[in-house]
């Protein structure tokens, strides 16, 4: 089996430049998922968010989930949990308007660390999808402008903890789905693993590696690059043994960008009248994705067609 994909960012300073490039474009194509080193965040910045997200588990929330476990009898099933995930969350929201100072229960010292951590990650984001514009042949900053709406990108942090799980094979810690929005930057415990991916039908773990940061692609980027890249299938289990903090970090469109094939990733015979994705605005996705997260996407982008030719019918259809 091929090794999961690692890109040392550095090289893209150096004459491994080329190469490392290729990795990057053989991944997108091939994984939907890569892990980075040498990203430029610091160890030290990184150290403080795990240290903090820890406590903060521990001071807030770990109680909670316990309580949740307890109501809904979840410690004894002896069948399939299919309606919830083992996982204790918050959200954060950076872009377009932070809603840190609003979150209840955080330290000062956490929220303005989370904020130093977002602005890093914004600033990776933005600079990964101009590696990904050069390597499918679009204009530099085209992936950021198709997200920028009129607001400019969505941005923001789920904060999860995995806690041990009696069952695992009953309870997944989060189920299978792939990502709707654009690229996710995923911070995850360097120990306790769980993260797998769907690659030929099977699924493969995303090794932890300390000061990594797993990216991974959703759909929003599926449907400009037209299928050259696509949205891959993955899941958490929860170990029996060991808390898996991951923080994942969610670069979006704004909820009023258009998303639509890049018509240069559109071959002018084969797809053109075929049309294999739709057009639509990101928010509409985002309502219908909220309710079909766990299934598959084909479904989706097939009712974003509907939606979409019913559009396109109505005043003609009127007239
Ligand atoms: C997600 C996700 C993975 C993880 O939140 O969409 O896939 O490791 N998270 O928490
Ligand atoms: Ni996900």
């Amino acid at each position: 089996m091929e090794n999961f994909p690692v890109i040392n960012l550095e090289k893209l300073n150096g004459e491994e430049r080329g190469a490392t490039m290729e990795i990057i474009k053989d991944a997108c194509e091939n994984w939907g998922f890569f892990e980075l080193i040498n990203h430029g965040i610091s160890h030290e910045l990184m150290d403080t968010v795990e240290r903090m997200t820890k406590e903060h588990y521990q001071k807030c929330m770990e109680q909670r989930f316990k309580e949740l476990v307890a109501t809904k009898g979840l410690e004894g099933v002896q069948t399939e949990v299919n309606d919830l995930d083992w996982e204790s969350t918050f959200f954060l929201r950076h872009l377009p308007q932070s809603n840190i100072s609003e979150i209840p229960d955080l330290q000062d010292e956490y929220r303005k660390v989370m904020k130093e951590f977002a602005l890093k990650l914004e600033k990776l984001a933005e600079e990964l999808l101009d590696l990904l514009c050069e390597n499918l042949g679009l204009e530099k900053g085209y992936l950021k402008k198709a997200f920028h709406g009129s607001k400019g990108p969505n941005f923001g942090t789920k904060v999860s903890n995995y806690p041990p799980c009696p069952k695992p094979d009953l309870i997944k810690g989060l189920r299978a789905h792939t990502d709707a929005g654009g690229i996710i930057l995923l911070f995850q415990d360097d120990k306790v693993s769980g993260l797998q991916l769907l690659k030929d039908d099977q699924w493969i773990d995303v090794p932890p590696m300390r000061h990594s940061i797993v990216i991974n692609l959703g759909d929003q980027i599926e449907v400009i690059t037209n299928g050259k890249y696509k949205s891959v299938m993955h899941r958490v289990i929860a170990q029996t043994n060991g808390n898996r903090m991951s923080i994942a970090s969610f670069y979006n469109p704004g909820g009023d960008a258009v998303i639509y094939p890049a018509p240069t990733l559109v071959e002018k015979e084969s797809d053109e009248n075929n049309n294999l994705y739709p057009k639509f605005v990101f928010e509409d996705y985002m309502k219908l994705y909220a309710g079909l997260k766990f299934q598959a996407k084909e479904p989706r982008f097939e009712a974003m067609k509907a939606i979409e030719s019913n559009v396109n019918v109505g005043p003609i259809a009127a007239a």
